[in-house]
């Protein structure tokens, strides 16, 4: 028994010893196919995302910019459904739009317009940081409450815009994605070339591949008349002095978008917007600014010309161009081309869009006392030569005759709403002010 016993526990132990050996060896195979499938994952996903988004990785490595598309994200199914939905018309014979910087200044007004009358919207916009990012947010939350999608991207990115014209057949773009503002190109001018020159070649090649083509109405900007002395400015005059790399980069797209039509027979229209003013408005432009800086007691800089005379600028009210780009919008022609190529010429124009009626800048700051109830601590010195045109003031005959354009809002007028805007939005009381009346009613109405 006691053989038997031993020999049983010895069996017991050998068949123990030989489990625990096979399950060691179990367990340090299956770690090193662990590591190794770990391994071969991790290679996938880097062979794949190299492969299949080269340029998008390189520029993120190689980027410059202060503010990249490294917060872009796109893609998958459920992506799909609402760039589908948003995209889609309500309307008998509704456009279907992409409107690119839909959460800037004047995209989210165009966006919001467009919706209203039942055509379908898609919004894109990088979102960069060249002024207050959450101002973008809230514009996009306006949208959204709109069914107003916006895809977080850039229009450098070709994989994307592809993408987004393989989902939709666009049957218009509005693009108005732009790097802005004319002093900041002194610190930045690479975002610049990046938007304005390359953007906007990237964004034409994606349209002219795109099957069926858009037609396509884009931002250009007043200040291509550059130093022009001739007023009003008439869209035949001279573009070829401009005072900034910003109205360099916009009289460049100017000269592509003559390319691309003249090549691929795309449908382009580009609108020289005049500082574009009123609510939901952009940081860094001076009647935003001004505003800020009256109601916290700091002082402003008022510029006044080498000849002692003031500057003045022909302020055009955010509805006013947004029914103006609609204007082109309803009467762009369809684009030509198909597969890439030219099947015959296609319509090319470029328009003015103002107000007619310049201002001074001391006029501005006046009814901005005005509206506020405060006097401005003005700081008034001559204006440096480092991109900044001494007046500008549009000719819009062209416009009024081609698409019924005809702007009805005055700078007093204009400047109010923003202003009742402004107190709102930031949570600011006036009390003193001409609009103290007008915001405090908002407040219960709204
Ligand atoms: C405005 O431009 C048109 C051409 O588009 C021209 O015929 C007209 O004379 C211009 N008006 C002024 C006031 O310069």
């Amino acid at each position: 028994m006691a053989m038997a016993d031993g020999k049983g526990k010895l069996e017991r132990y050998n068949s123990y010893i030989r489990k625990m050996n096979s399950s060691k060896a179990l367990a340090a195979s299956s770690k090193l196919l662990f590591r190794a499938s770990i391994l071969i994952a991790l290679f996938l996903v880097f062979f794949l995302t190299l492969t299949s988004y080269p340029t998008e990785v390189r520029r993120r490595l190689s980027s410059t910019s202060s503010f990249g598309a490294a917060s872009a994200r796109w893609g998958g199914p459920l992506w799909e459904k609402q760039v589908r939905h948003s995209s889609t018309p309500r309307r008998p014979n509704g456009f279907s739009v992409l409107v690119t910087g839909a959460a800037g200044f004047v995209g989210s007004h165009s966006s919001l317009a467009l919706k209203k009358r039942g055509d379908g919207v898609l919004g894109l916009d990088n979102f960069n940081d060249y002024y207050d990012p959450s101002l973008k947010r809230a514009r996009q939350a306006l949208l959204a409450k709109q069914s107003i999608f916006i895809v977080d991207g850039d229009i450098n990115n070709a994989y994307l815009l592809a993408k987004l014209f393989d989902v939709v057949p666009f049957s218009h773009v509005l693009h108005l994605a732009a790097q802005a503002g004319v002093r900041y190109a002194l610190q930045n001018p690479s975002s610049y070339v990046h938007s304005n020159v390359a953007g906007l070649v990237s964004l034409f090649e994606a349209s002219r591949q795109a099957s069926p083509q858009p037609a396509i109405v884009w931002a250009s900007s007043s200040s291509v008349y550059g130093l022009n002395e001739k007023a009003p400015f008439s869209e035949v005059d001279r573009t070829d002095r401009p005072a900034s790399l910003y109205a360099a980069t916009k009289k460049s797209g100017e000269a592509i978008a003559h390319a691309y039509n003249h090549i691929y027979g795309l449908s382009l229209t580009a609108l020289r917007f005049f500082t574009v003013y009123g609510p939901w408005g952009r940081p860094d432009m001076a009647y935003f600014s001004f505003t800020k800086d009256i109601l916290q007691g700091k002082a402003i800089t008022i510029f006044e010309r080498a000849d002692g005379q003031d500057v003045a600028r022909d302020f055009t009210y955010i509805d006013d161009i947004v029914r103006g780009c609609i204007g082109a919008l309803d009467t762009a022609q369809r684009s030509t081309g198909s597969g890439g190529r030219k099947r015959g010429p296609a319509q090319l124009r470029v328009y003015n869009l103002g107000n007619t009626s310049p201002v001074t800048v001391k006029g501005l700051v006046g009814i901005l006392e005005g509206l506020l109830g405060l006097t401005a601590k003005k700081n008034v010195v001559r204006m440096p030569g480092n991109g900044d045109v001494p007046f500008t003031h549009a000719n819009v005959s062209s416009s009024v005759r081609d698409f019924g354009y005809r702007p009805t809002t005055d700078l007093a007028t204009g400047l109010r709403k923003f202003v009742k805007w402004y107190v709102n939005y930031y949570g600011i009381k006036i009390t003193k002010g001409d609009a103290a009346s007008s915001s405090s009613s908002s407040r219960y109405s709204s």
